[in-house]
């Protein structure tokens, strides 16, 4: 008999099933071909006994592996590994090794410049991240319930199949009616496309709007995926400053006049990475110009729920009157990045141009979700739930801002940002970014290095600093422990 309690390795402290363990460490000795097929297991009081668990754990396990075809019952023999399964030799490491010329032999051709770099995931307890949002604050009981109220209700229905590449028609509706309220907006819920995420919105609308050649105006700096998503497509990038008020739109017009513009990309409300909104003078000065000249605007307006001062500005989407802008928003940072929506608002025959799109990468979005999602926003629950959230986000900004000021006055130099979830700060010469996210880690503690916010060769030391993941208590450890490494290493 093989040592099966050496072998089905169990974790009890794992928050994974006893039985769901039993289940893939079993498929994993299949496949890496330790145990074979045929092979007769113990019955299961006695696997019960080696494994050190409850016999019905084993016998649910066994169920499971049964269902998926990897054991055989006969009856009055016992439970045997089935017989037809594919032949899976057992390697050894070395051969397993990634082969790091694979994928030149293969024929495939990485261009990495053209890609974005992939970024790390943070592990570090405290995070100055890019600005995200407190997952810990999120209305997650209230998402179960409504997600597995709406999954039980459509159970067997056409809601679960493929359906609606524009993305549920109870959740366009809600969303249209509340901004119109709350936005300005005279939408229908035929103006809306629900994505997964506002990364998506901002790719499908680059990808079916702008061609190979367009020139783009962006501000200086600008967000870099919104950039890179450009350069894929072979968009000529212009740039014109950003200042304390936004994108400098009057240094606009001059471009306009030498070169024919296709979109100007702008993060209205909180610029990235600078944080700054841009002021209702020059959304309406940018309006006029995109109606003279006739190019669109790409409005992402991906935080715009979180603005501390008295009201938000709105956006330029609804001051529009000639269908010039494609506003995109997002409710990643509203609840958590993990519930993947994000919209696009257009006219209807921008609107279709992004679902011809979105049906080559996207058959859908999650029907379930967007259908929770709608029940909560029409029972209020998003509503209370972005009220306590920005009190929060609130008094860490102004926290996170004190210390600061107090802890590092001649490092780092910064304007209180009026809203969203990060600062742009700026740090003193004597201390280099990139050496600083270098050492950090060494600290427990993150900070990235800026590069990808700061136009190339310019050696601009900034980064952004988010303060909304982190709570009072957290943002003071986080704070002192920045200046600590600053105090050791600069
Ligand atoms: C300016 C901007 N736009 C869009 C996004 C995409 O966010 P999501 O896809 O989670 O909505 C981000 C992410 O932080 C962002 O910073």
């Amino acid at each position: 008999m093989l040592p099966y309690q050496t072998l089905i390795c169990i974790n009890k402290n794992c928050s994974q099933p006893i039985y769901l363990q039993i289940v893939s460490e079993f498929i994993r000795q299949i496949q890496d071909g330790i145990v074979k097929s045929g092979t007769k297991l113990p019955g299961s009081r006695k696997l019960a006994e080696l494994l050190g668990v409850h016999r019905k754990t084993v016998v649910t396990a066994m169920e499971e592996l049964y269902a998926q075809g990897w054991v055989e019952l006969i009856p009055y023999k016992g439970t045997y590994i089935a017989g037809c399964l594919p032949k899976v030799k057992a390697k050894q490491w070395s051969e397993q090794a990634v082969n790091l010329t694979m994928p030149k032999e293969a024929g495939f051709e990485f261009t990495p410049t053209k890609l974005i770099q992939i970024p790390t995931i943070l592990n570090q307890r405290l995070s100055l991240n890019d600005g995200y949002p407190d997952v810990r604050l999120a209305p997650v009981e209230e998402m179960a319930t409504a997600y597995a109220r709406n999954l039980r209700r459509y159970a067997g229905s056409n809601v679960l199949s493929y359906g609606n590449l524009f993305g549920q028609e109870y959740l366009r509706s809600v969303l249209s009616e509340e901004f119109n309220k709350t936005r300005g907006l005279r939408s229908t819920a035929d103006n809306f496309l629900i994505t997964r995420g506002s990364q998506m919105a901002i790719y499908l609308t680059i990808n079916a709007l702008i061609h190979k050649g367009d020139k783009v105006i962006v501000g200086e700096t600008n967000y870099h995926v919104a950039n890179r998503c450009l350069q894929m497509v072979g968009a000529k990038i212009l740039h014109i400053p950003v200042d304390k008020d936004g994108l400098v739109v009057e240094e606009m017009e001059a471009l306009c006049t030498t070169h024919s513009i296709k979109a100007v990309y702008v993060t209205s409300h909180h610029h990235h990475p600078t944080t700054v909104t841009l002021k209702p003078e020059r959304r309406i000065q940018l309006l006029a110009l995109a109606e003279k000249y006739r190019f669109m605007i790409i409005e992402d307006d991906y935080d715009y729920e979180f603005h501390y001062g008295n009201c938000p500005v709105l956006p330029l989407a609804s001051a529009d009157r000639h269908g010039l802008v494609v506003y995109i928003g997002s409710f990643s940072k509203l609840t958590a990045p993990a519930f993947r929506l994000g919209y696009v608002i257009a006219p209807q025959n921008v609107i279709r141009e992004l679902v011809k799109l979105r049906r080559v990468i996207d058959l859908q979005g999650d029907a379930v979700l967007e259908l929770a999602f709608a029940e909560m926003m029409e029972a209020g629950i998003i509503r209370r739930y972005l009220k306590k959230a920005l009190k929060q986000y609130r008094i860490r900004r102004n926290v996170f801002c004190e210390l600061l000021q107090k802890k590092l006055p001649n490092v780092v130099s910064f304007n209180k940002p009026q809203g969203g979830m990060a600062i742009w700060a700026n740090f003193s010469e004597k201390v280099s970014l990139v050496e600083l996210a270098k050492i950090a880690p060494k600290y427990d503690i993150f900070i990235g290095d800026g590069l990808i916010h700061n136009p190339p060769n310019q050696n601009l030391n900034s980064t952004r600093l988010g303060f909304a993941s982190l709570n009072e208590a957290e943002i003071e450890e986080a704070i002192t422990l920045l200046e600590k490494v600053i105090r050791e290493n600069f």
